[in-house]
């Protein structure tokens, strides 16, 4: 009886390494800052970022790296709905040491696996991940240097429906210890020492991803797919993510971090510059919409843009009734000459009308793609 137990946990174990190979293999990243020297410096918040998600991320901060979310009251939606959907974000910036605090529901469905991902250039990783089939439980999880090699790393929590409540999933990462938080509950620390003497601990500047995957999806591997709770049935989807807040905290303070060597150590980290770009970014008030933006323009400025578009109306009513009476007067020829001078006008009116636009507006619009 305790040596099936001992089997069945042994197999468990196996399954979730596969898994985990997996996870990590999919975030490989450009330049590995244990082979290479001069990866690009990683810019830092240096400052605490809270998000409301019920709007539109911020792409100055934000890279939509796969797919594409849905906003809603709720917050917003990352949802799979046909083969091999995974929309996930990616931070712009990094923190090194932390607190990541995040509020949301996790997709439901067997080989559906929702994540939280704190991840380094050198793939030092800390996760929070969710099987869709699992509505009780919370995964924890950890990587060092990208050693995945294994099976002790991962945890499993039981917690309420994971899938139909916002819960609040808050990790705290020091250069002593790592926690996870659920709902104001301790549910494990990791410290320093526990890692092989660090060895393995998380300690390089991290970004901070989200997103959804089919862990399931029929043409993955066996042991990804038993992991992730069996195979996905598509037929049965959308699975849906709901992310409603977040708050970042960069316990450092910096512009940029960059790799000294290639230990991966955290005391091998410089901090360069004073001022996070981020900051600004960050605080500016949100960009407005064309309307608002209308709204307030001043109204001899309203008249001066309605006037000049009555203008240019008439001017073309005009042209039309000029060339209609020409038209009369001279042979067919001349007529088709006329017109194209008529379209002409009209696409000076266009021109004038999307220059406004993107004087106001429209250049924010453009700025956020
Ligand atoms: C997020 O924004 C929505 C819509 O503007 C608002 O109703 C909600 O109260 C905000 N939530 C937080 C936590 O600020
Ligand atoms: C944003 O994501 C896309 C798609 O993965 C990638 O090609 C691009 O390099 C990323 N940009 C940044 C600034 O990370
Ligand atoms: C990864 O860590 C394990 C111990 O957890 C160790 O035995 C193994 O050698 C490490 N792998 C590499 C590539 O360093
Ligand atoms: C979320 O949990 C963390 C950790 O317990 C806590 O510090 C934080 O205040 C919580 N957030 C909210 C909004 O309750
Ligand atoms: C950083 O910002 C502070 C406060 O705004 C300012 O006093 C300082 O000059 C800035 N430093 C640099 C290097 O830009």
């Amino acid at each position: 009886m305790a040596s099936r137990r001992t089997t069945s946990l042994l197999l468990f174990l196996c399954l979730f390494s596969a898994l985990l190979s997996t996870v990590t293999a999919q975030t490989f990243t450009a330049c590995d800052p244990l082979k290479e020297d001069n990866c690009p410096i990683n810019p830092a918040l240096s400052t605490t970022y809270s998000l409301n998600l019920t709007k539109e991320l911020n792409t100055v901060l934000w890279n939509t790296t796969n797919g594409a979310l849905t906003y809603t009251d709720e917050g917003a939606e990352f949802t799979i709905n046909r083969k091999l959907d995974s929309p996930t974000i990616q931070s712009k910036f990094y923190i090194f040491w932390g607190r990541l605090e995040v509020f949301m529901k996790a997709a439901p469905g067997k080989g559906v696996v929702s994540s939280i991902v704190l991840q380094s250039e050198d793939r030092d990783e800390i996760d929070w991940e969710w099987v869709g089939s699992e509505t009780d439980f919370v995964q924890s999880n950890y990587f060092g240097k990208g050693n995945d090699s294994s099976f002790d790393r991962g945890g499993k929590h039981e917690m309420g429906n994971a899938m139909n409540d916002f819960h609040n999933y808050t990790l705290h990462w020091t250069k002593e210890k790592l926690e996870w938080w659920l709902d104001g509950k301790l549910l494990r620390t990791l410290t320093y020492d526990d890692a092989e003497g660090g060895k393995w601990y998380p300690q390089t500047p991290m970004n901070v991803r989200l997103g959804v995957w089919p862990g399931g999806d029929p043409d993955g591997r066996k042991g990804t797919i038993e992991w992730a709770g069996g195979e996905i049935d598509y037929d049965a989807s959308p699975y849906t993510m709901v992310v409603k807040s977040l708050k970042v905290e960069d316990f450092s303070t910096a512009e940029a971090y960059k790799y000294g060597d290639k230990s991966g150590d955290w005391e091998s980290i410089e901090l360069i510059g004073a001022n996070s770009t981020f900051i600004e970014e960050i605080n500016k008030p949100p960009p407005k919409s064309l309307s608002q933006k209308w709204a307030e323009l001043p109204n001899g400025a309203k008249i001066a843009v309605y006037a000049s578009s009555a203008g240019v109306g008439l001017i073309a009513l005009l042209a039309l009734i000029f060339v209609c009476i020409k038209q009369r007067r001279v042979g067919r020829k001349e007529y088709s000459l006329e017109e194209s001078k008529f379209i002409t006008d009209q696409n000076n009116t266009m021109t004038m009308q999307s220059k406004w636009n993107s004087n106001n507006g429209g250049y924010q619009e453009l700025r956020r793609i």
